[in-house]
């Protein structure tokens, strides 16, 4: 250790938390040289992710400024938007986009103190340095019995999501019915189960047979996989012969080429996402939606959550209580370890998930 400590500068000691003890004249004050990891984004990616598309990098934060806070990530988020935005916003080398419930360790900004949590969204990293700006703080009376984790799932963006995309969209009514697909993931089951809560019977799809029997557990009334079945259209058929009012949709593709055949009389459909297109080199093409939309006068929207940002205290409020109340269950698939978080990214793209994917540091 004292050998360690010699190879740095006179004077120094390194201790065992990777801090500097600098000593002056007699005094002893301490200089924090934190680590921090990053994944970065090797090349755009072609197809479905792969591990050597990342690279994790290390550099030591500098000391703190006034006005500033040291954070470290304590739970990542892996959200599908990250495959089509590393497009649109990333370039080769840049740290991979994305948002973590963060906990503040050190502080020299007097409107945040050491212990707070805070959603903030500065990409795949385990500490930085911020000034606090766009933070989503996590309410002071978080309930102790739910994980932090939930800020940035059920009681968080992808709750907001879910929330907002069915209500403002969608707005079903009493005795609806609704469909949705990627209906075991983070905003597909809350969006069944906030259906349920206003009072229309629910579809859902999924990928596997244990998220069919979790979709049945959660209070959906029909639930299919959708790797498995002969047919979409029939299944879709005999979840809900007399068709579907609400349709929520994170698929696309051919999917969505199927379910809104099958639409009823004025149905609203809320554009969610298109997971199913998202690794597609070449833009897909497929039948073309005007004659449903026409004689079946749909009404269908494309949004982000966004939109709503404003509004987000609302409806974490509204979900909370849900939670609290039993009325919205969450799962969540929890990957270990900040260097596993690449694998937990591609896992969640190819449905590993039950619930929504995080990493935890
Ligand atoms: N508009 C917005 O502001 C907004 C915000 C958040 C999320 N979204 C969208 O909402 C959707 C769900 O996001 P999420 O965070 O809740 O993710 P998620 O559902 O928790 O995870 C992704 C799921 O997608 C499914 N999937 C992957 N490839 C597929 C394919 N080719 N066809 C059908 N399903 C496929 C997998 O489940 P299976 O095993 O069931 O295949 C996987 O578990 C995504 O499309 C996302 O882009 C939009």
């Amino acid at each position: 250790m004292l050998a360690a400590s010699l190879l740095y500068l006179p004077g120094m000691v390194l201790d065992l938390l990777g801090l500097v003890t600098c000593r002056t004249m007699g005094e002893s004050s301490t200089i924090k040289m934190v680590k921090s990891k990053s994944w970065t984004m090797v090349k755009h990616f072609e197809g479905l992710p792969k591990l050597e598309d990342f690279k994790l990098e290390e550099k030591e934060l500098p000391p703190l400024k006034d006005g500033e806070l040291l954070l470290e990530s304590v739970f990542l988020s892996v959200d599908p938007y990250m495959r089509p935005y590393s497009k649109r916003m990333m370039k080769p080398g840049d740290v991979m986009i994305g948002s973590q419930v963060a906990r503040v360790v050190e502080s020299k900004n007097p409107a945040f103190e050491v212990g707070t949590y805070h959603v903030t969204n500065v990409g795949w990293t385990t500490h930085f340095i911020s000034d606090g700006a766009g933070f989503q703080s996590l309410p002071k009376e978080w309930p102790e019995n739910l994980p932090r984790s939930l800020a940035v799932g059920a009681a968080g963006m992808p709750g907001y999501t879910a929330y907002f995309g069915l209500l403002e969209i969608c707005n079903p009514k009493e005795g609806e019915v609704v469909l949705v697909n990627c209906a075991a993931g983070a905003v597909g089951s809350l969006v069944g189960q906030i259906a349920k809560i206003k009072g229309c019977k629910v579809v859902g799809s999924a990928g596997s047979d244990d998220k069919v029997t979790y979709l049945k557990e959660i209070g959906f009334d029909e639930a299919f996989n959708y790797k498995t079945v002969n047919s979409l259209e029939e299944a879709l058929k005999n979840a809900s012969p007399e068709g579907y009012d609400c349709y929520f949709e994170n698929v696309g593709g051919n999917y969505a080429d199927v379910a809104l055949q099958q639409m009823k009389q004025f149905g609203r459909i809320s554009v969610c996402g298109a997971i199913s297109l998202y690794n597609d080199s070449v833009p897909a093409t497929g039948p073309y939606i005007q004659t449903y939309m026409l004689f079946k006068q749909l009404r269908m929207e494309g949004f982000l959550v966004t939109r709503w940002m404003q509004r987000y205290p609302e409806a974490q409020k509204h979900l909370l209580k849900w939670i609290a109340e039993g009325k919205l269950k969450y799962h969540e698939h929890v990957t270990n370890g900040f260097e596993n978080m690449p694998a937990g990214f591609i896992g969640m793209l190819t449905g590993e998930n039950i619930g929504k994917a995080v990493i935890k540091v």
